[in-house]
C-alpha cells in the first residue's frame, strides 16, 4: 500500500438546467496513492472526465460540484483560496487530454509553448526554460530536441504532439498527471508507445498517474488498480490483475468481453460492443443503473443499495448480487489483448 495522495470521497456533480440540476456523478468515491497508476474506465457518457476534473476545481459555471472531501496531499481542494487552487493547479497536477492538437497555439513553435508552461508554472527564467525544454523534451522521447523544438505543431505526428502536450503538463514536476483518455486519437503502435512512456516517468519520476479511458484493454496495460464507472457511480474497483482475471460487476465482465483480441494471425479484432446504450443521466435515479443492459437483473435491482461491498483485498463492487452469478475464480478469460500478463 502507497502512502495517500489524492482521496475523492463521495463526489457528485450535477448541472444546472432551465428545469432544476442534472445530476451526472453520484457519490463517487476513489484514491490514488504516490507514485500509483490507476485506471478510470467506463463508457463514454459515464461521468470520468468530470469526475477527474473536479480534482483540479474545474466547472463551467453551470457545474455544482459537492464532495465530502478531495484531498490532496491531505489538503481539502474544494477549500483552496484562488490563490492556492492556482498554485495547486500549476504544480500539483498536470493534465493531458485525447486531442493534443486542439491544446497546442497552432502559431507557436512548440520548443516555445514548453518554455512558456516553464516559466509560468516553474518561475524558470527564459534562458533557464530552453535549456530545460530539450531535456523535456528527451524525457518525453522526442530526440532531436533541439531541431524539433523549432517545429509547429501541424508539422509533428499525433504521437509527437501529445507528448509535447505532456512535456507541458509534467513541466512543473507535478505529483499527479492525468491522462484523460491521452491515446484515443492514436494509432494502436503509438497508443503502447505513450503508454509506455507515462509508465516509464512514473518509474524515473514517482509522479502518479490517473489515466481515464473508455477503453478496458488500455487500462490493463499499465495501471496498478483501476475504477469502473457507469451512470455515474463507481461500479466496481480494485488491483487491475484482479478486477480483469475475477471481474465481480456484471458491467465489468461486459467491458473485458468487449476489448478487441488478437487472433492467431496477430490480427487486432474488435469484438461486439456491450448491447444496448448507456443510460441519459436525467433517466438515472435510485437502484442499479446498469439495470436494463444486465443479464442478472431481476426487479429487486431497481431499489438496490449501491454502496461499495468489499469482495477481496482492495477489491470493492456494488453488485449485492455476486455471488448468486459469479464463476468459480480463474474460470474467465485471460487472452485479451493488453491483459496484464
Ligand atoms: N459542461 C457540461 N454541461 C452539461 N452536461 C455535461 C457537461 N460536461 C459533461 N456533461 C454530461 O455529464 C455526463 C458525464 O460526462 P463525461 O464526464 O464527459 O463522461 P465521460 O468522460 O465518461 O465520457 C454526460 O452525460 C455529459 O453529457
Ligand atoms: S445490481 Fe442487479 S442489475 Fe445491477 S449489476 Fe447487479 S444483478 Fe445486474
Ligand atoms: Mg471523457
Amino acid at each position: 500500500m502507497t502512502d495517500p495522495l489524492l482521496n475523492v470521497e463521495e463526489l457528485s456533480i450535477a448541472f444546472r438546467q432551465r428545469r432544476g440540476e442534472l445530476t451526472v456523478v453520484r457519490d463517487v468515491s476513489f484514491d490514488v496513492g504516490v507514485g500509483e497508476v490507476v485506471g478510470l474506465v467506463g463508457e463514454s457518457g459515464s461521468g470520468k472526465s468530470v469526475s477527474c476534473r473536479s480534482i483540479l476545481r474545474l466547472m463551467p459555471a453551470h457545474g455544482v460540484m459537492r464532495a465530502r472531501a478531495i484531498e490532496f496531499l491531505g489538503r481539502d481542494v474544494t477549500k483552496l483560496s484562488d490563490r492556492e487552487l492556482r498554485d495547486h493547479r500549476r504544480h500539483n497536477v498536470g493534465m493531458v487530454f485525447q486531442d493534443p492538437y486542439s491544446c497546442l497555439n497552432p502559431t507557436q513553435r512548440v520548443g516555445e509553448q514548453v518554455a512558456e508552461a516553464l516559466r509560468v508554472n516553474a518561475g524558470m527564467s527564459k534562458i533557464d526554460a530552453r535549456a530545460r525544454t530539450i531535456e523535456l523534451f528527451e524525457s518525453v522521447g522526442i530526440d532531436r530536441g533541439a531541431e524539433r523544438q523549432r517545429s509547429y505543431p501541424h508539422e509533428l505526428s499525433g504521437g509527437m504532439r501529445q507528448r509535447v502536450m505532456i512535456a507541458i503538463a509534467i513541466s512543473a514536476g507535478p505529483k499527479l498527471l492525468i491522462g484523460d483518455e491521452p491515446t484515443t486519437a492514436l494509432d494502436v503502435t503509438t497508443q503502447a508507445q505513450i503508454l509506455a512512456l507515462m509508465s516509464r516517468l512514473r518509474d524515473d519520476t514517482g509522479m502518479a498517474v490517473l489515466l481515464v479511458s473508455h477503453d478496458f484493454g488500455v487500462v490493463a496495460q499499465v495501471c496498478d488498480r483501476v475504477v469502473v464507472m457507469y451512470g455515474g457511480r463507481v461500479m466496481e474497483s480494485g488491483p487491475v490483475t484482479q478486477v480483469c482475471t475475477e471481474p465481480q460487476h456484471p458491467y465489468t465482465r461486459a467491458l473485458l468481453e468487449s476489448i478487441p483480441r488478437l487472433e492467431a494471425a496477430g490480427r487486432r479484432v474488435r469484438r461486439e460492443g456491450i448491447p444496448g446504450q448507456p443510460p441519459n443521466p436525467a433517466d438515472v435515479g435510485e437502484g442499479c443503473p446498469f439495470a436494463d443492459r444486465c443479464a442478472h437483473a431481476s426487479a429487486r435491482c431497481s431499489s438496490v443499495d449501491m454502496s461499495l461491498r468489499p469482495v477481496g483485498p482492495s477489491h470493492v463492487t456494488a453488485c449485492p448480487f455476486v455471488g448468486e452469478w459469479s464463476d468459480p475464480p480463474g474460470a474467465t478469460e485471460s487472452s485479451r489483448v493488453g491483459g496484464p500478463s
